[in-house]
């Protein structure tokens, strides 16, 4: 697999307005690194040296980097042609450029999209939330399990319909529509100044049931149910040691039953049947 430029399909994705200041705003932040490094040990455990993954809405990059940088060969898609130039570029400056392939894809389009590359895979991940923005999640697992290798694996981390933090912050400045945001199906839902995106959160429980036809579930776990959300970071900068113990919490007990249910993301490690 070699690098490869980034082909624009369409002019722009309200992502696209975003992936500037993405991670000066979250990936570099103590939260964002606490929550990704949840993640990373979910990774580690799930992709090998050598393999090929498709990573799905990879943002700027910082897990296709990390996973290129362990061995493992990335194709790292996004609809925003901005969050890929700079996963492109994070890539090269790590100096693992080719082991990592950027393309464009929208997930709405997920089955053409998968087509044209026309590659099996290893296994797929998607972190922080992509699968959120997709409606029809019966065409996404299909497709998933017609390019994943049987025993491979499908690691995504998504966005839970409870989040304490966010309905507690929330109905604490009396702001009840942003509250109970997460329950309302397909609600649109502001991307910085970029636009509107269509968002739809599944709980753990529905989404294991969507992808059991063709996967079997090998972990799930809450990415953050005493940490604040992700849109909060600012918080935390404030007071880090105090968060730092809950993050430990949040790392210790991920796997427990409130913290797989009530959590800012979840996270599912699946593997592919035979
Ligand atoms: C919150 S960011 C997560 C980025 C990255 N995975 C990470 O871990 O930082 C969500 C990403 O999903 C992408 N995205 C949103 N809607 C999408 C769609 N319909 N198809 C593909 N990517 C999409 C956005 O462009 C953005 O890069």
């Amino acid at each position: 697999m070699v690098s490869s430029s980034v082909t624009q399909q369409r002019p722009s994705h309200p992502f696209d307005v975003v992936a500037a200041e993405y991670d000066a705003v979250f990936t570099g932040r103590l939260l964002g690194r606490w929550l990704r490094a949840m993640v990373w040990q979910r990774l580690a455990g799930a992709f090998e040296p050598d393999q090929y993954v498709l990573e799905l809405g990879c943002g700027t990059g910082e897990d296709a980097t990390w996973l290129a940088g362990r061995g493992v060969f990335v194709t790292a898609t996004d609809a925003s042609a901005a969050m890929l130039e700079l996963t492109r570029a994070k890539a090269d400056a790590a100096g693992v450029g080719e082991r990592v392939t950027v393309a464009q894809l929208n997930l709405e389009e997920l089955r053409a999209g998968v087509a044209a590359l026309n590659e099996r895979y290893d296994g797929v991940v998607s972190n922080f939330g992509p699968v959120n923005c997709v409606e029809n999640r019966q065409e996404l697992v299909s497709t998933l399990s017609g390019i994943v290798r049987p025993g491979g694996r499908v690691v995504v981390v998504v966005m839970g319909p409870l989040c304490p933090w966010e309905i507690v912050w929330h109905l604490g400045h009396r702001e009840l529509r942003t509250a109970i945001r997460r329950l309302r199906s397909g609600a649109e839902a502001r991307v910085g100044e970029g636009g509107m995106v269509r968002v739809w959160y599944p709980s753990i429980l529905r989404l294991q049931s969507e992808f059991a036809p063709h996967f079997k579930v090998l972990e799930s776990a809450g990415i953050g149910l005493l940490l604040p959300p992700s849109a909060m970071a600012g918080l935390v900068d404030r007071a880090p040691r105090f968060f730092g113990v809950l993050a430990r919490l949040d790392r210790r007990f991920a796997g427990s039953l409130p913290w797989r249910l009530l959590n800012d993301h979840y996270v599912l490690v699946l593997e592919r049947l035979s």
